[in-house]
């Protein structure tokens, strides 16, 4: 019997043949090493695939996704990422993009019991608590979730500024921290216009001195 992931193994060997009916040094080229001018971190939604939506190539951007695309100071995970990204790799940019319509967003506004998940989901529940006054002010449930969205963004840009590893690189280098929100509605990411760099303002208690 054809098992369905059976489609992703045959799905590979026309690519692999495709690409290299387009350029024969094409997995050559990429076996020499990666040099990417850019970290994302996004959500792990699988509507949302870094390269698709931003017509980049293998190679191009680095990528650690997560629910709801959160920069925690305790994940191993996006630390290793980002460190590597920012020590090894140098990449110029790193970027939170967001998406409306989030379910990881969503479960956080309610109060449905998301079992394990719940102790994720926290993070963005005290988003919500931080902003409480100006999403309970917006009386249309949808929009407050898309606003809850760009919020949950603007911290996580915070979040990673908030880093020992953002804030050296600052110190060497340029490196510009952004925040983005991508929409089903037309398929475009809006940029929220909350770019970090070593001039921008950071919670002096935040900021080491190195
Ligand atoms: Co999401």
């Amino acid at each position: 019997m054809k098992e369905s992931y059976d489609r992703l193994l045959s799905g590979n060997k026309e690519w692999a043949v495709e690409k290299l009916k387009q350029d024969p040094n094409y997995f050559k080229d990429l076996s020499l090493g990666q040099n990417p001018e850019y970290l994302w971190i996004g959500c792990s939604d699988s509507r949302v695939p870094a390269n698709e939506i931003t017509g980049t190539k293998s190679g191009e951007i680095f990528v650690h996704r997560n629910i709801a695309n959160v920069v925690v100071h305790t994940d191993m995970n996006l630390l290793s990422v980002l460190y590597y990204a920012v020590e090894v790799l140098h990449v110029k940019h790193v970027i939170v993009c967001g998406h409306y319509g989030c379910g990881g967003v969503i479960a956080a506004m309610g109060n449905t019991d998301n079992g394990f998940v719940n102790n994720w989901l926290r993070n963005i529940k005290e988003v919500y608590e931080k902003y409480s006054t100006e999403l309970n002010a917006i009386t249309d449930l949808k929009q407050r979730e898309n606003r809850l969205v760009e919020l949950n963004v603007i911290e996580q840009v915070h979040n990673l500024a908030k880093t020992k590893i953002v804030q050296q690189a600052w110190k060497r280098r340029e490196l510009q921290v952004h925040g983005w929100v991508y929409g089903f509605n037309d398929g475009l990411i809006k940029d929220l216009h909350v770019m970090m760099d070593e001039l921008s303002d950071l919670e002096p208690i935040f900021r080491y001195d190195l």
